[in-house]
């Protein structure tokens, strides 16, 4: 099996000399679904963080980073960096839409994903199709009336609305990526979404079984994933345990859907 993801010696230290990331080195490879757990604080997303060259800072970082065997993304110009974003489909751990322009929409945000993915055009008739496809909806509670055209702010969505937006646009649009990269999918999220956002992982892992999936999570609930790195203090930890579900929403099916 292909190589998707390679670190090898990630170090990362703040400006007042502290170490975040210490040595870490993982590989994954096409078909995998890949969980980091660890404590609050303890370098998840400071990892996932690194891949994308997200909030570099005034962090020194130090190591390789190769996607698909190629150049090492810490070394990446900005050209570089921006075609293999567009390729990738990552979720950050923070739905952060205040900043977006103020006339950007719902659609907006789905229309841009999809453009720098694969300089493909939706329709509204498609967006509509990813949302049934996936089961997540975003209504208005009041109304009824579907959130995701032309008038509807993301700035205005609910939390829960927004992580749902971040993972349609992101992973429900890219759905033949190599790489997903999803720092805490089920943020914000209700039972039903979250069962949803579970269903999508194992549909995208069963419908583009050579993708490589990195999930970010404490929650046990995705029958899909493969394997568990466990971290401390920023540093890589031995981890006997295989992943197990903790059946907290009832238990999937045999193709690991649960019933929503
Ligand atoms: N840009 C930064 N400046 C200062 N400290 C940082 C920065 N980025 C990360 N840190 C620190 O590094 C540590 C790891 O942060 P990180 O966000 O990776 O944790 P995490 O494992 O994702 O935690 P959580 O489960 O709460 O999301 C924390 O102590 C955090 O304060
Ligand atoms: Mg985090």
């Amino acid at each position: 099996m292909e190589t998707i993801l390679e670190i090898k010696n990630l170090n990362i230290a703040l400006s007042n000399g502290v170490k975040i990331i210490k040595d870490v080195s993982f590989a994954i490879k096409s078909g995998e679904v890949v969980t980091i757990i660890g404590e609050n604080g303890s370098g998840k997303s400071t990892i996932l963080k690194a891949i994308m060259r997200e909030d570099e800072g005034q962090k020194t970082i130090a190591g390789a980073i190769s996607y698909c065997g190629g150049k090492n993304i810490l070394q990446m110009n900005e050209n570089e960096l921006q075609h293999f974003r567009s390729t990738v489909a990552y979720v950050s751990q923070r739905d952060d839409y205040n900043f977006v322009g103020k006339r950007m929409t719902v659609f907006d945000i789905m229309m841009d994903s999809a453009r720098l993915y694969s300089a493909q055009t939706l329709t509204k008739d498609d967006i509509r199709q990813l949302f049934d496809k996936y089961q997540l909806r975003i209504y208005d509670e009041n109304s009824g009336k579907p959130l995701f055209y032309e008038k509807s702010s993301p700035a205005k969505l609910s939390g829960g609305q927004q992580r749902l937006l971040s993972i349609i646009s992101s992973v429900a649009v890219r759905q033949n990526a190599k790489l997903f990269i999803i720092d805490e999918p089920l943020n914000n999220l209700d039972f039903k979404n979250a069962k949803r956002v579970s269903n999508l992982i194992t549909k995208i892992h069963r419908e583009n079984p050579e993708a490589a999936i990195l999930l970010v999570t404490h929650c046990r609930i995705f029958p899909a994933i493969t394997r568990l790195i466990s971290i401390e203090k920023g540093a890589i930890v031995p981890n006997e345990e295989a992943y197990r579900c903790f059946n907290c929403f009832g238990k999937a099916d045999n193709d690991g859907y649960y019933e929503v």
